[in-house]
Parts: C-alpha cells; structure tokens; sequence
C-alpha cells in the first residue's frame, strides 16, 4: 500500500516509559508532558489534523514516528477490548463530525490515532461504524500461524486472557524466553473486506507489569500487563511483527516489533508521547 501519511510531524517527544527501569523516574516527564496537551493539540475531529499521541517508541530504521498504542480493557469474561469511546458529534470549521474521545489518566485518547496509512478510509475506524464492538479477534485464515501457538486457535475467536497464560516464560526461535507473549489479531473489522482488516499486535509482559507500578497512563491502559498496539509501520504501512523473524537479530530487533520492509523497529517496552498529522476521514458529508 502507499504511504498516505504525508504530512509526518517529528517531535519533540518525550520517553515516559523506558523498558523496566525508570518509570518512577520519569512519571514526572508524564505529568508534564500531560499538561501541556491541551495546550499542544489542535482539535481535528474528523477531519484529521495535528495532535498528540502515545505509542511504541520508533528506535530505529526510517519510520516518522511511533506505533500508536491502543488503550486495552479487559471484559468480565476475560476477553480483550481495545477502548472504543461513545461517539460523538462535534463542530469543527462549521462542520458537525463524529469523533470517539475520552480522557484517560489526563491525557485525551482519541480514535482518531488511528487515522494513517489509508486506515483513515476504512469502515471500522469511523467511530460510529454499524456492527463494530471493540473486541480483539484472532486473523481470520490465512494466517492464523504469525506464532505456533496461534496455530491451535480458531480464525475470529475473541482474544482471551487465558491464552496468554505462559507469558512469563514462552519464547520462540526468535530471541530470548519470558520477555512478552505476543498475538496477532484484528480490531473493528467484523464482516468488511479483508484490504479494510485493521490488523493489531497485542503483548503481554511482566515489563508491562512492572512500568505499570509507577504510571498513571499505563496502568489504566494495560491491565494484567497486555498492551497493544495498530500493527501498521508508520513508514509505508506494511504489517510488522514482534519475534516474528530471524533476520530481526541483525538490526538488534529479536525482541522488539520488526519491520522487514525497510528495517524499523519499534520497541513495545517503550511508550512515548508524540505528534502527528492525522489524515482526512471520508465523512457522508463529504461526499456530498
Ligand atoms: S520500514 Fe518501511 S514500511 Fe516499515
């Protein structure tokens, strides 16, 4: 697919979580960096426009900026929700929008995250699509096998806590044991073509365990140490993968989000808050 994120803003980010260590240390820079959203953001409803964000850290390789993190709830049942606000219809340049915010530990999360690489066009990401919930769902097949593990599940079965029940010591041919479960899965995507799947990575971690000890924001948006992040490489919007493959040592990436396009690697470990321009989404209205 094309890069449709043309407008790419390099920021002056700010770590908020480094791996394990730090996150008392640096729930002082999130104090900070929270205040000075509403200052910073400008509101861009459905329309797209600058604004602030928080996601995977881009360590390396040639993508703008980080993967954008989505908040992650846990249902009475165990299964794994990514949060999906109650629309809402706002005025933006005289224009009536639907927009899905809400503020979590201070800092506003919006839906609109999400609104890059072409995923701005699809019908899950409008906040009110018809026959949208906020459930993660496995890939239906192919390819249900991004891990062995995976291979047992059934395509579109709902992601469940007690799938992750090894995650303090599963590992695979790729890097080391114990470092984070991961799964492939899918968000918003119910009954749409499979060009408009919206495809996620979910982690669960003993690292995200522990930075949620001293961080507001993540420990309202990783429960029981699960985060998750849009798997769409903010470079040219291929799909990348965490301990997926072998070639990822060579870049220092065996146990961070690869892309084997051109070589990003995003660390999962690592939050931060940053800008971005998010692009137009086609509302009725403007196509009238
Ligand atoms: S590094 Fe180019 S698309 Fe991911």
């Amino acid at each position: 697919m094309a890069n449709d994120d043309k407008y790419p803003v390099e920021s002056d980010r700010r770590r908020f979580v480094k791996g394990v260590v730090g996150g008392a240390a640096l729930s002082g820079v999130l104090t900070v960096g929270a205040g000075s959203v509403s200052m910073a953001t400008t509101p861009s409803g459905g329309g797209g426009g600058l604004m602030q964000y928080r996601g995977a850290v881009r360590e390396s390789g040639p993508a703008p900026r980080g993967l954008p993190q989505i908040p992650v709830e846990i249902d009475d049942e165990g299964y794994l929700m990514g949060v999906w606000p109650e629309p809402e219809t706002v005025e933006q340049g005289g224009a009536e929008v639907a927009v899905a915010r809400t503020e979590i530990a201070g800092f506003e999360y919006s839906t609109e995250w999400f609104q890059y690489c072409g995923l701005q066009t699809f019908e899950g990401i409008r906040p009110d699509a018809d026959g949208q919930d906020a459930y993660f769902r496995y890939p239906q097949a192919p390819p249900t096998s991004d891990y062995p593990w995976m291979e047992e599940i059934e395509g579109g079965d709902k992601i469940h806590v007690d799938d992750f029940a090894d995650y303090e010591t599963w590992g695979n041919d790729v890097g080391d044991s114990g470092v984070g479960k991961p799964a492939t899965g899918t968000w918003r995507s119910q009954d749409v073509p499979p060009e408009e799947t919206i495809p996620v990575v979910i982690l669960r971690s003993t690292q995200i365990e522990e930075a949620t000890q001293d961080d507001e924001w993540l420990s309202a948006t990783c429960p029981d140490g699960f985060i998750a992040y849009v798997n769409k490489c903010t470079h040219f919007c291929c799909v990348p993968g965490y301990k997926r493959l072998g070639e990822s040592t060579s870049y220092n990436a065996e146990n961070k989000i690869y892309c084997n396009c051109h070589q990003s690697v995003y660390d999962p470990f690592t939050v931060i808050q940053d800008r971005f321009v998010s692009l137009p989404r086609p509302e009725p209205e403007d196509d009238e």
